[in-house]
């Protein structure tokens, strides 16, 4: 596949970027990860936004407007074969002569984005739900932020992958805050319940497709705190994310969730979603 590395677009097997890279030694960088449908990306210009957000929060001098972004973006799509692309976006801190926590002086970004096919969910896994397992958020207090310091994310994704399950379901402090890479919503009582932003979630871009979707056609919805026992016991609960969309859980910890199949509203939801994304 063709990436994009500091201006130039090549062969991904080609790239190359030096070790003294702030984004290899400190984990010092900012990320976004974008779907693209039938060659078109999907809500880029809220993903160029939250990488902006982001990379202002972390003090990392933004290297392009939004529309120098979105050109990037589009050439590097159509430079790849796949009508349907998930698109990684990174911008590093970038290089200094030698490691040091402080910022270099002058600040060079490292500017890097590649191409993969996207691979939503199968009919199977959509039909089916996944598996996830629950775990105590151990995470920093700045998980609003879209970093590529992500050891803490992929830890507790590998305690879900040891056990065969797909996601883990975090809590902090008896409340419901994300999956490990995914936001979390829960349906009681026909309700749709999601959790606020706050500092300790990701303000995910389909999080926000998915409550406007739910003001769109009627249902029910609240945004609010969610307890642990909650979750455990709600009719539904889903996954959602730029490359999972909407995707049902139907077990925790090994016990079904509502029935252990996927629920009325996560279908309803995600037929929504089908429907809106093309
Ligand atoms: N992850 N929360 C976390 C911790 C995430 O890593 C992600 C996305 C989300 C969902 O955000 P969005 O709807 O904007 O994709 C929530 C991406 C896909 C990843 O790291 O691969």
């Amino acid at each position: 596949s063709i990436c994009y590395l500091d201006g130039s677009y090549q062969p991904l097997t080609e790239a190359r970027i030096s070790p003294m890279d702030r984004g290899f030694l400190f984990g010092d960088g900012a990320y976004e990860v974008i779907p693209v449908y039938s060659r078109r990306p999907f809500r880029i210009a809220e993903h160029i936004a939250r990488l902006g957000r982001t990379l202002d929060a972390v003090r990392i001098p933004n290297p392009h407007a939004a529309a120098e972004w979105e050109t990037i973006v589009g050439e590097l799509v159509a430079r790849n074969a796949w009508v349907d692309q998930s698109i990684y976006l990174h911008v590093s801190r970038g290089p200094d002569e030698r490691r040091n926590h402080a910022f270099p002086a002058v600040m060079r970004p490292t500017v890097f984005l590649m191409s993969e096919a996207l691979v939503t969910p199968s009919a199977e896994v959509l039909a089916s739900g996944v598996a996830a397992v629950s775990a105590a958020d151990f995470r920093w207090a700045r998980c609003d932020l879209k970093t590529t310091a992500l050891l803490a994310n992929c830890l507790l994704r590998q305690v879900a992958i040891d056990k065969g399950c797909a996601e883990t379901v975090l809590f902090r402090d008896g409340f419901l805050t994300e999956g490990a890479a995914s936001n979390i919503f829960i349906v009681r009582d026909g309700v749709l319940l999601a959790p606020p932003k706050s500092h300790l979630m990701l303000p995910g871009i389909t999080y926000d497709v998915v409550l406007e979707l739910a003001a769109r056609h009627g249902l029910k919805h609240r945004v609010r705190e969610i307890l642990e026992d909650e979750v455990r016991t709600a009719e539904e609960v889903w996954l959602t994310s730029s490359t999972k969309e909407v995707l049902a859980i139907t077990s925790l910890d090994g016990r079904p969730v509502g029935d252990g199949r996927p629920g009325p509203v996560g279908r309803e939801m995600h037929a929504w979603y089908q429907e809106f994304k093309n």
